[in-house]
């Protein structure tokens, strides 16, 4: 352990508030799946940073695009036209398919934040001032602001800021009657992860947003997705609804957006979006030109990269040897997952342990709760790099 690291260590317990439980770990530069600490040793990286590094760390096309925008105009407010913005959002609005506009923001729970205010507005203007409610998962995760927090289906997270913006009911996933009987007069809409990540990567069943879809039509309410974790190419399409074939009408973006750069976006249908009016919503840095410049270098290198289909074909790969482990070991109860979002239930309560002994080893991964691992690599990862993930996770998971 070097002096910049215990100098780091201290700094950080004297001078941050303690919302982090920090590993024993400074990274200190990325190439692609891997990373490197201020020791100089390489660790392969199964997380993206919680998923949003989807090209890999330090992507020159990223640097690139970044430190030229940051060379000719950093910020001018949304008051003027900038360049990159109106491209990026046209590019957004291709992506989505369809007639929609976009509002950018610098997160996931502040495009959610958008998403639900812009449901109030719109459902009150639709069915009238008491047609506020928004429906969500249990065990979802949609940002950390109140309204987001209120949106999100984890009492645990909850209960220390209570009293939370009322207006949110949560329904047990995968359960369509719980959904229909939840669909009160007072709803304006329902807010869905795909593919919830932050509660351990649970996907919808295609039942479930299908019937989601339909319920939402028949009495005219919007259907939301949240796609903070799931976008950009992550399970193979682009938006992982595409994959599901099942199209909402708002639509919320962040992580994998920029590469790292923080940028968030709220997708409607013009005749949703079109319920915002000018002063209703805003944002000082949403949508500056160096993140929008970010954003498009990123697309433009997922594209070309093909990294939906690595994403597709590597992902079935790390599934398949998961079960080949769970056959083995007895030690996962359970695979799910779509494209390079993964998640494996453990037999026993040692995730924290396993993910703490993986690291040791140079594969760093995540936890959720007591049993649960996650996997959401770079989309540039490798079959190669799943073998020794797999290697690498079965001795930590028989040490643990
Ligand atoms: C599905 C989902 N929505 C929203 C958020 C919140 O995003 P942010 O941390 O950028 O506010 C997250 C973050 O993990 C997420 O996974």
């Amino acid at each position: 352990m070097g002096e910049t690291f215990a100098r780091t260590t201290a700094l950080d317990a004297a001078f941050h508030m303690h919302t982090y439980a920090r590993k024993p770990v400074m990274f200190v530069r990325g190439s692609g799946m891997r990373l490197y600490d201020d020791d100089g040793r390489e660790y392969l990286d199964f997380t993206s940073g919680i998923g949003v590094v989807n090209l890999g760390h330090a992507h020159p096309a990223v640097a690139a695009a970044v430190s030229a925008q940051m060379e000719r105009l950093v910020h001018v407010s949304n008051l003027f036209y900038v360049e990159h913005r109106d491209e990026l959002a046209e590019r957004l609005v291709g992506l989505f398919g369809g007639d929609a506009r976009v509002f950018f923001s610098n997160s996931g729970a502040e495009a959610n934040e958008g998403a639900i205010k812009l449901a109030r507005r719109w459902g009150k203007a639709r069915h009238g001032e008491t047609c506020t409610k928004i429906v969500t998962a249990e065990r979802s995760f949609h940002g950390r602001t109140l309204a987001t927090l209120a949106a999100t289906g984890q009492p645990s997270k909850q209960e220390a800021f209570e009293p939370l913006p009322a207006g949110f009911v949560h329904v047990p996933l995968n359960d369509l009657a719980a959904l229909a009987e939840a669909l009160t007069d007072d709803v304006c809409a329902v807010l869905l992860e795909p593919i919830q990540g932050e509660g351990g990567v649970f996907p919808c069943t295609h039942e479930y947003l299908t019937g989601a879809r339909r319920l939402c039509d028949e009495r005219g309410i919007l259907l939301m997705f949240d796609e903070v974790q799931t976008g950009f190419f992550r399970t193979g399409a682009a938006f992982a609804w595409q994959g599901y074939g099942v199209r909402p009408d708002v639509m919320t973006l962040a992580k994998g957006m920029a590469n790292g750069m923080p940028i968030g976006a709220v997708l409607a249908q013009c005749d949703v979006a079109d319920a915002f009016q000018p002063g209703d919503h805003g944002s000082t840095f949403g949508g500056g030109p160096v993140v929008c410049a970010a954003a498009l270098a990123t697309i433009d290198a997922l594209e070309e990269g093909r990294l939906g289909e690595n994403a597709g074909r590597v992902g079935a790969y790390l599934r398949e040897g998961l079960e080949g482990l769970a056959a083995a070991t007895g030690a996962i109860t359970e695979v799910r997952g779509c494209g390079l979002m993964v998640g494996i239930t453990l037999n026993r309560p040692v995730a924290v342990a396993a993910a703490a002994s993986a690291l040791e080893s140079g594969v760093v991964m995540l936890s959720v709760g007591d049993s649960i691992l996650r996997f959401l690599p770079p989309l540039v990862c490798s079959t190669a790099e799943v073998d020794t993930l797999l290697g690498i996770l079965s001795a930590a998971i028989g040490d643990s």
